[in-house]
């Protein structure tokens, strides 16, 4: 028995790990909730349900230890984590029912002293709210519990470092709050441990991602700028960056995932008139999906008018970024869809996706009979397994995230 417990709510991507680390290295019990039994379930057999590099281990021993367990309700304990999803409605407006409902199902557990901590990626004012809605339901907790902010920064594929070493923003509701969350999160973290108000934490998450998610959208437009005027962008982008004070960042076919290309639409539903570049980098990582898909129907048009029959077509990767399994948003896999959903009828698709094993009924095929098979791959996703492949000059090959530079 640890000296202080942990409530976890949702045990996701980010959830879980950082449920495992406070276990396993901060020296705290873990109760983690989620509301999908099958995640409870995998959990307490010691199965990570998504791929995570040594995450795996780390879990089989807390809950070999008895330092973690879940369970799919809250229960007491000295602090509770809001680690749930934060997607955004049909208008790009944010949507914060999951976190509200995650806060309400914690509301008959809270007593004083504790520590109330939100993590997911959240509109700025979300602290606040939710600060308001437990003072309302439980007006004797006012004064009497730390209210923080939070936000994770980690890296999928690197997180057990990176959950670890990153520096951490911290932002309470007062200074008390801040300092208590503070208390909380050094228990595990040797990163500094910065401190601010809860919207200052709130905004910081979302400008960190927006920022990439210009940066990106630079790169993309290069790349179509590029493709235009017959130059090599990988190599333009590697001259360009020889430059002392350039980064210009790799393009790719679009930008996905639960964050870079969910986030910046909080700040530029908010703030409409002032957020244009957030806003203009948000189309174009949108629209360079949309020309990469133009590309390879062209592609197969130009072959079928040069070759007189059907090509046979590699699509290589859907998860959004590369050796990771996650789906979400990804335009690989919108472009996939896309194509599927449009060409089957002009080419033979195989859709190769070495990190999942389903998707949609469609069947996936192994990369490297893919390759052998193929007369155009399309490298959507730059797994690094797809990089011991021989390049095979008699095959049309559409790199969009450099798998070759
Ligand atoms: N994935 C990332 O790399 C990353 C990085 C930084 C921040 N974030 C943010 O962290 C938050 C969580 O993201 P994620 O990737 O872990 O999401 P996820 O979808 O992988 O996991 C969320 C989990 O919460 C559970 N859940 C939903 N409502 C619940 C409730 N009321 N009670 C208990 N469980 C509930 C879901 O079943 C799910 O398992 C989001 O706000 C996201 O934007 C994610």
């Amino acid at each position: 028995m640890k000296d202080f417990k942990a409530c976890f709510i949702g045990l996701g991507y980010i959830g879980l790990p950082t449920a495992i680390i406070a276990a396993s290295k901060g020296g705290v019990d873990v109760v983690g909730v989620d509301i999908n039994p099958g995640i409870v379930e995998a959990t307490n057999a010691g199965h990570l349900h998504f791929i995570e590099p040594g995450m795996e281990d780390l879990l089989r021993g807390v809950i070999a230890d008895g330092s973690l367990r879940a369970s799919t309700v809250p229960e007491h304990a000295d602090a509770f984590f809001i680690v749930v999803p934060t997607p955004f409605k049909g208008d790009h407006e944010p949507d914060i029912s999951y976190v509200e409902a995650a806060t309400r199902s914690v509301l008959p557990f809270l007593r004083p002293g504790n520590l109330f901590v939100i993590e997911s990626t959240s509109p700025m004012g979300t602290t606040e709210k939710m600060a308001e809605l437990i003072f309302s339901e439980r007006p004797e907790l006012k004064g009497n519990i730390a209210v923080a902010y939070c936000p994770e920064r980690v890296l999928p594929g690197n997180v057990i470092h990176e959950l670890v070493n990153n520096d951490r923003v911290i932002g309470g509701i007062d200074g008390a709050s801040t300092d208590e969350a503070a208390r909380f999160y050094a228990r595990f973290v040797s990163g500094k441990l910065h401190k601010t108000n809860a919207r200052t934490a709130e905004m910081c998450k979302l400008t960190e991602n927006s920022s990439r998610d210009v940066q990106i959208a630079f790169a993309n437009e290069l790349s179509m700028i590029c493709d235009k005027a017959g130059i090599n962008v990988w190599e333009l982008i590697e001259l360009a960056n020889r430059h002392p004070r350039v980064n210009i960042l790799r393009p790719g076919c679009g930008v996905g995932g639960h964050c870079i290309a969910v986030d910046p639409y909080f700040i530029t539903s908010a703030y409409p008139e002032q957020a244009r570049i957030i806003a203009t980098a948000r189309s174009i990582n949108n629209y360079k999906s949309e020309w990469t898909a133009e590309k390879v129907k062209n592609a197969i048009l130009r072959f079928r008018i040069d070759r007189g029959r059907k090509p046979r077509v590699a699509l290589m990767g859907l998860v959004f970024k590369p050796d990771i399994d996650d789906l979400r948003e990804s335009p690989a896999r919108k472009i996939a869809m896309e194509l599927i959903g449009e060409c089957a009828a002009d080419a033979e698709l195989m859709v190769v996706e070495p990190n999942i094993t389903e998707f949609k009924g469609v069947e996936l095929t192994d990369f490297n009979e893919a390759y052998a098979a193929a007369d155009i791959v399309v490298f959507l996703t730059a797994h690094s397994v797809f990089r011991s492949l021989k390049a095979d000059s008699s095959k049309v090959e559409l790199d969009f995230c450099g798998v070759r530079s």
